[in-house]
């Protein structure tokens, strides 16, 4: 028997205003993106936002519907977006943001484990990391160098690839 132990590394900052600029900014798309939110059931405004390298900047915010499992996360509705209409510009950052007014939220949302699987499969097509960027209103920013630090053990399979 062998005993494992795995460390995750990531940075916290106090406040977006902490971040550098691009970082900063892409926040405050993420916060734009909310807007958009289509949310009547949980209430709960999800907002993404994508660097790209040319510096475009991709939208997504959660999608409900009344039929539930239909609905997409904020992250998914942007990433699929990304893979079906830039797949050569690479993602440099993900900023990910929500709201609610049925509670305060006081740290990161953390994207579920279908949007970490979605992030991981176009991290490693496009072969450079993408850098995750979660924050809220009232609490701290948490910033990861990239999928691999949530989802150790992502599955891949480049073998299924060609
Ligand atoms: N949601 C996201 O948009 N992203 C996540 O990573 C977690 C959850 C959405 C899905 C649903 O519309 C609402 O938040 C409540 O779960």
């Amino acid at each position: 028997m062998t005993d494992h132990e795995i460390k995750i590394n990531f940075k916290e900052y106090a406040s977006i205003n902490d971040l550098d600029k691009p970082a900063n900014d892409l926040c405050l798309e993420a916060v734009k993106a909310m807007a958009n939110s289509h949310s009547p059931y949980s209430k709960f405004r999800v907002g993404a936002a994508l660097l790209l390298q040319s510096g475009t900047i991709l939208h997504g915010s959660n999608q409900e519907n009344a039929a539930y499992p239909s609905g997409l996360c904020a992250e998914r509705v942007a990433l699929f977006n990304w893979g079906a209409n830039y797949p050569d510009d690479p993602i440099v950052a993900m900023a990910v943001t929500a709201h609610t007014e049925e509670f305060e939220i006081l740290q990161p949302v953390a994207s579920c484990g279908s949007c970490l699987q979605v992030l991981a499969e176009y991290e490693k097509k496009q072969d450079k990391p993408i850098e995750i960027i979660l924050f809220c209103a009232k609490g701290p920013v948490w910033v990861m160098k990239g999928v691999e630090t949530f989802l150790p053990f992502l599955f891949f399979e480049k073998r299924l690839i060609s």
